[in-house]
């Protein structure tokens, strides 16, 4: 077992935690799945009705009594923190903040619901800023990871982070697979690890099987860093850069935001006609991981592979190099 100031404050038996990648890219059996082997599993709640958030979490607690998160994208969700603190996840999980917004009220709110906040960064004075409102758990998130993500790449902005808020347990993220990143990210000062690509390609995950078999083709060079997926769909995301394959829709309009901007329901309409005649041209999110991910397993199998991975790391490797 590997013991973390995250595990214990978090009360899971590894410190391994999902993404709660929002857009309907985790369900409640994912999570639930995740949350049950141990780790800690993050429903995506952002650009999700409220029926469907209420569905993924209940289909969670009922595979597991576990702690679980919830995830919000604050700058696009602030107004949903009272709806997501109603089903008093153990782990209130936000990242993507505005300037402009005050996290102390909203860790507040969170807190006196009994749950940890635990805040995703790209840079290090994000992170103290974060915990300076409170925040439990921070998130440093470095550049080779999926969906959205910042300028600094994982090794660096892990460092920085652990460095800035010495008190508070940092989980890793991007770029993160396998026992040895686990074992890696500890040496870094990390308490954990969190991943999003490797549990897109799970069975449990929700979404296409073109898009799983994509991250199991993909060998991580052929995914570029853009601002194309936020042009398409007209969100103002503070910051951020996405990470997302490099196929035939990317191609096309990379370059000509602008264009894309202004032709935008043209675009749905090609996407979703690509996306019926040859899903693997359309719009995939996913970090360079993608290149270590050789094939779809169930979840609780990536939770206790990586641990194992990390473990035998750990005890075997290590210590012959002393
Ligand atoms: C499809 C997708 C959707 C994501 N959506 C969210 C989200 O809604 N909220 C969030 O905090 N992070 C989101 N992320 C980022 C993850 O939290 C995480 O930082 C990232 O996946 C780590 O890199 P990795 O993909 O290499 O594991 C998303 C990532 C992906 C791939």
């Amino acid at each position: 077992m590997l013991s973390t100031r995250f595990t214990e404050l978090i009360t899971v038996d590894h410190p391994v935690a999902s993404a709660g990648m929002g857009g309907g890219a985790t369900s409640g059996h994912l999570v639930g799945e995740v949350s049950e082997a141990g780790g800690l599993g993050i429903v995506g709640a952002s650009f999700l009705p409220p029926e469907e958030v209420a569905q993924q979490v209940s289909r969670a607690r009922e595979l597991t009594s576990k702690p679980i998160g919830i995830n919000l994208l604050l700058h696009a969700t602030e107004d949903r923190v009272d709806e997501i603190l109603a089903f008093e996840p153990e782990v209130f999980s936000t990242a993507w903040a505005r300037d402009d917004q005050g996290l102390a009220g909203i860790f507040a709110k969170a807190h006196e619901c009994g749950s940890r906040v635990m805040h995703m960064v790209t840079r290090a004075d994000d992170a103290e800023r974060a915990v300076a409102a409170g925040a439990d758990v921070i998130v440093a998130q470095g550049n080779e990871g999926g969906g959205h993500i910042g300028e600094i790449g994982t090794v660096v902005i892990v460092r920085q982070v652990v460095k800035a808020v010495a008190d508070v347990p940092v989980l890793a993220a991007g770029g993160f697979t396998d026992g040895a990143g686990l074992a890696a990210a500890l040496a870094l000062g990390a308490d954990g690890v969190l991943l999003g690509t490797r549990f897109l390609a799970t069975e449990e995950a929700p979404v296409e099987p073109a898009y799983k078999n994509a991250i199991v083709a993909s060998d991580g060079s052929d995914t570029v860093m853009s601002t194309l997926g936020d042009s398409f769909s007209g969100r103002d995301w503070p910051g951020a850069w996405g990470r997302l394959l490099r196929t035939r829709f990317v191609q096309e309009w990379s370059g000509r935001e602008p264009e894309l901007r202004r032709r935008r329901e043209r675009a749905w309409a090609q996407l979703e006609e690509l996306e019926q005649s040859n899903a693997d041209d359309g719009l995939m999110w996913m970090g360079q991981s993608a290149g270590l991910i050789e094939s779809i397993k169930p979840a609780a199998e990536v939770v206790r592979e990586i641990v194992a991975d990390a473990e035998r790391i750990l005890r075997s490797r290590l210590p012959t190099f002393l």
